[in-house]
């Protein structure tokens, strides 16, 4: 993976014929936090990317590339502005978040809000993208990997690159699989299959760890896209013969939380791998405050001006309510959730997350019902 990056960085434009050994190191040096450090995240407490951080500021402090002492080295990327013999600099990823702009007809499933984490990801797997890389983003619910990486693919020019979408789930076969990847393809010569004209394809699988493994632990339809990456292909499932694919490749993202935690390390290793965070608290609140007050917009000043309150004060109690019940029921008011109701802000839409949240706290339930068990009839209705 250190090779990939440092393949996308070591253009000429970043790294011109003659530069300095201190310029390739501090590319390498880069490389090496992405690659290594990329796939790190935090879970039950345990921050691996502030582990990585501490140890690769405490045995490579003498390398040429400085990381400043604020934040973390996944903070930073090399300034591309600075001049041919002067010293490779940081810069900080926050300074180069794109502007986030409200398009009051795209769809909610659609709408990405550019932070820190998406900047950077962006930018590493668009990298990928360009060299033909497969690539997978990992990361809980709702830490945008299906946006992100939807929003990179519709970005490619329409002339070169085409994209396919293929959603796992937990009854997907090798045989649907098969029926899916050959979808779009035409037959160029022989037993040799590519998408149309001079195109290349990327298959998009979303949600890839979801297909149930088998009693022997295979997930067939894993273990498909396997053997067409390793072997190019797979068998006409009516001639018995063998069906070539050609100019296509991968993007996937999964959830290790849903569905296996682990897919097979023979398909797991063809792709370049990076943990998605969940955005921390201030992150989410600029999120939902940027889309509802980019929906607001057009309404009185009066409701406008509700914006920031309404996404505070839902966002308080969301993370209030969970804290008395078990884990089930939280997950079914997801920020996710949230968001839609709060996309659609006629009075019954915008009332309906605090009913609902109202209907889970305790104070609001029958005296004999369980504080633990976390559902109760009116919320469901
Ligand atoms: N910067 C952002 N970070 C997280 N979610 C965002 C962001 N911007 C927008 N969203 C919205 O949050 C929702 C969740 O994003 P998305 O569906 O991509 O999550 P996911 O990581 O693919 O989750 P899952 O594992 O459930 O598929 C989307 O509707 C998306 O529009
Ligand atoms: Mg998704």
């Amino acid at each position: 993976m250190i090779c990939r990056i440092l393949e996308g960085l070591l253009t000429p434009e970043n790294c011109p014929p003659g530069s300095e050994k201190e310029v390739y190191e501090a590319y390498f040096q880069f490389a090496c936090v992405w690659g290594i450090g990329g796939g790190f995240s935090s879970d039950k407490g345990a921050d691996f990317r502030k582990q990585f951080d501490a140890y690769w500021r405490n045995d490579y402090a003498k390398a040429s590339l400085k990381f400043p002492e604020e934040g973390s080295v996944f903070d930073y990327f090399i300034d591309p502005s600075t001049k041919k013999g002067e010293p490779k600099r940081c810069a900080h990823w926050r300074d180069i978040i794109p502007a986030y702009k409200h398009d009051r007809a795209a769809l909610y499933q659609t709408i990405l809000v550019p932070t820190m984490d998406t900047t950077r990801i962006g930018y590493i797997a668009n990298m990928m993208l360009k060299l033909k890389k497969p690539v997978m983003l990992v990361g809980n619910a709702g830490s945008a990997k299906t946006v992100l990486l939807a929003g990179l693919l519709r970005e490619l020019d329409e002339d070169a690159w085409m994209y396919y979408n293929i959603n796992f789930n937990s009854m997907t076969e090798a045989v649907d699989t098969q029926f899916m990847l050959e979808s779009p393809l035409e037959k160029k010569t022989g037993s040799i299959f590519g998408p149309p004209g001079t195109k290349r394809l990327i298959y998009f699988v979303d949600d890839l760890n979801m297909p149930t493994p088998d009693k022997y632990g295979t997930q067939s339809a894993i273990a498909l896209l396997r053997q067409q990456i390793d072997y190019g292909g797979f068998y006409d499932l009516k001639k018995l013969t063998m069906k070539k694919l050609e100019n296509v490749f991968y993007v996937g993202a999964m959830n290790p939380t849903a569905g296996s935690f682990f897919i097979i390390d023979r398909m797991q290793r063809h792709f370049a791998t990076f943990a998605c965070p969940f955005p921390q608290a201030e992150v989410l609140t600029t999120i939902y405050l940027s889309v509802l007050a980019g929906h607001l917009a057009n309404f009185v000043p009066e409701l406008s001006r509700m914006a920031a309150p309404i996404i505070n004060a839902t966002i308080a109690l969301h993370a209030e309510v969970p804290h008395p019940f078990r884990p089930t029921p939280s997950a079914h008011l997801t920020p996710p959730l949230l968001y839609r109701t709060l996309r659609h802000p006629s009075p019954h839409h915008l009332l309906s997350p605090w009913t609902r949240f109202r209907c889970l706290t305790p104070s609001c339930r029958p005296p004999s019902s369980s504080t633990t068990s976390g559902t109760c009839a009116s919320s469901r209705r």
